[in-house]
């Protein structure tokens, strides 16, 4: 098929606990059976050649969870890490985390960090996971290394522009992202990247992220696909 396909794809996968109190379960087992779903979404975006996918995992908005939920959060976590490195790293895949660290276990930082240092040469598809992550705290903490450079004479107010600005946000290696997608009915960014996302198509999906299947992600790509981008101006630009 001659689509037209997004290079970064960004996703709030959204709806693990409605999907597990729809069973009466415990609202945990929705983020388990999440996690299985995120393998299917990794390997339909290799299949389709996907440059970048994010995934928001964990926002900073998600501390005020009940204790129980966020240590289950994170248990899943390293767990997840630990279990399916190899394989991503076998299929090419580059793990790359982007958020604040400062207040994950010193566990986790270090599985983090060694998966990143083992893909770190892979290039089949960037899989960038949002982990402690709100877009609002991306604009303040590169507005700060910004303000640190005048001070230290690195940059210069003048030359503080959109480019800039950019490179100093967390996802400074990663083009924007083309296309948002949003399961479980939920039509809300909710502090996801938020710079970011100034020109990027969003999609929402009433299905809930454990029921989130590799063909409703190509329903998204073929919406994708037939939307006329003009980022501000008169006619389709074109993008590579
Ligand atoms: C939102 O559903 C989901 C989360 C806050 C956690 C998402 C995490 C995973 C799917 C695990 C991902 C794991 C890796 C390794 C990337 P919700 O709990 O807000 O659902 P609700 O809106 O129905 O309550």
């Amino acid at each position: 098929m001659n689509q037209k396909l997004p290079r970064h794809v960004a996703i709030v996968m959204d709806g693990n606990g409605r999907w597990a109190e729809n069973r009466g379960l415990p609202r945990v087992e929705g983020h388990r059976v999440g996690v299985e779903t995120v393998k299917t979404i990794v390997q339909s975006c290799l299949k389709n050649k996907i440059a970048v996918l994010s995934l928001f995992a964990f926002s900073s908005e998600n501390w005020a969870r009940p204790a129980s939920e966020v240590d289950f959060l994170m248990q899943l976590f390293v767990q997840a890490l630990g279990r399916e490195i190899q394989e991503l790293h076998q299929h090419g895949v580059r793990l790359r985390f982007t958020g604040d660290r400062s207040h994950l276990s010193e566990l986790l930082r270090s599985e983090m960090q060694a998966a990143e240092a083992l893909t770190g040469e892979n290039n089949q598809l960037t899989l960038n996971i949002a982990l402690n992550y709100g877009g609002k705290w991306d604009i303040v903490q590169a507005a700060k290394k910004l303000a640190q450079q005048v001070i230290d004479n690195n940059i210069s107010f003048e030359n503080i522009d959109e480019a800039a600005f950019a490179k100093s946000l967390n996802t400074a290696d990663l083009p924007d992202p083309d296309l948002f997608i949003r399961t479980s009915g939920e039509q809300r960014i909710s502090n996801f990247f938020l710079w970011q996302l100034a020109y990027t198509e969003l999609y929402f999906s009433d299905i809930l992220w454990p029921d989130f299947t590799a063909a409703e992600l190509e329903k998204a790509l073929a919406c994708f696909s037939m939307r006329k981008r003009r980022y501000g101006l008169t006619t389709e630009k074109d993008y590579v």
